[in-house]
């Protein structure tokens, strides 16, 4: 239901007053061009490019110390720093990530400890590429109905660990790439700031679409079983495109509907970046310029739940995002899953 207001008058009902105050970003040092996997697997740049958009992506080395918490936790000092505070005055962190150094303790837990945060609220959150905009949304209600005033949100994965860099394991592996992005939530008094309205959905029914096996008896069509998929990254990639470019559309119109808004009243779409094509339909379907839905996927490859933290942070830094904007966040992702966020910046 559209509101009464005159197009791009600002919501005026009092919000949460809950306002994202710093971000941070982080990517692992080693860097994986189109032309460096050409030379271990069957694949071309041409073919990358045209397909999804991506031409380099960062790569972690576990060997060499790096895991989904260390990325997050250079991610939040980052952030916690653009906040102006310090990792005493958080009282919750939440990550959102698919894959946690070790299935427990959660990331969160040994990223508060090495923050130094002290014996906080510290946990998890598994919605895969959709995760940070999940951990997003949580926060805000848990701020708005908890005694918790600061709160650190991460996005970060260490994906390409599932993934197999040859030629049988090539059409997951050119997508993906790592990182960590995190943002600190303030409560502040100014309730023109805050949460406009949220959703979040999931589909486990279309769970086989994309989904790591650990097992033969994992495996949705037993007929697919093959040793070399076990512990790698499963994709059918038309079934999970149909999907997301079906979906993104109805997402974006369901969030602006429940906050009364056209699709030009929102200054900023940060969108979870899966694939160029996916990102340039929903553009022309609400013919929105290329600077309200910006697109990094060509640096970065697919980071999972770190996609829309790394956006976020790129472009606060470079001054695009201001007070008295608003940001919508989407997201799609295994499970299946799909979310949004909309707020007042
Ligand atoms: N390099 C070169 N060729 C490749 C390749 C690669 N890395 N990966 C696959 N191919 C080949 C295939 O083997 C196939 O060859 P064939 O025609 O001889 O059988 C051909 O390219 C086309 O494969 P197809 O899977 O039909 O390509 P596509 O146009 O559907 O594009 C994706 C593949 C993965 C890029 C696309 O399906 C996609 O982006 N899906 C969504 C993925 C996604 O967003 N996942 C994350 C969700 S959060």
């Amino acid at each position: 239901m559209k509101s009464d207001q005159p197009d791009g008058a600002p919501t005026t009902a009092p919000l949460s007053g809950i306002s994202i105050v710093g971000t941070g970003s982080a990517v692992p040092k080693r860097l994986v061009t189109n032309t460096d996997l050409e030379e271990i697997m069957d694949t071309s740049d041409e073919w990358i490019i045209k397909r999804t958009g991506i031409r380099e992506r960062h790569v972690h080395d576990r060997e060499a110390g790096e895991t989904t918490s260390t990325m997050a936790t250079e991610a939040a000092q980052r952030a916690i720093k653009a906040a102006g505070m310090t990792a005493s005055d958080l009282d919750m962190v939440i990550c959102g990530t698919m894959t946690p150094d070790m299935p427990t303790p959660s990331a969160a837990c040994i990223i508060a400890d090495k923050l130094g945060a002290g014996q906080i609220a510290a946990f998890d959150l598994n919605a895969a590429c959709s995760g940070f905009v999940y951990a997003l949304n949580a926060a805000h209600a848990l701020m708005v109905g908890g005694p918790y005033r600061s709160c650190l949100v991460i996005g970060a994965d260490s994906v390409t660990r599932y993934c197999d860099f040859s030629t049988f394991g090539r059409a997951v592996a050119v997508l993906f790439g790592d990182g960590a992005g995190a943002c600190v939530l303030q409560q502040t008094d100014d309730t023109a700031k805050g949460l406009i309205t949220q959703y979040m959905h999931s589909d486990g029914g279309g769970a086989k679409h994309l989904y790591i096996p650990t097992r033969k008896g994992d495996f949705y069509d037993q007929a697919e079983f093959d040793e070399r998929q076990v512990s790698h990254i499963l994709m059918h990639g038309p079934g999970v495109f149909k999907f997301a470019v079906s979906t993104f559309p109805k997402l974006i119109a369901q969030t602006l509907d429940s906050a009364g808004l056209n699709p030009e009243d929102i200054d900023h779409y940060i969108c979870h970046q899966s694939n160029a094509r996916i990102l340039a339909a929903a553009r022309d379907r609400f013919g929105l310029p290329e600077e309200k839905l910006y697109v990094n996927i060509d640096r970065f490859g697919n980071t999972v739940g770190a996609s829309i933290p790394l956006i976020l942070d790129e472009q606060t830094r470079a001054g695009a995002v201001k007070p008295g904007q608003k940001v919508m966040f989407l997201a799609f992702g295994a499970g299946l899953t799909w979310a949004s966020s909309l707020w007042q910046f």
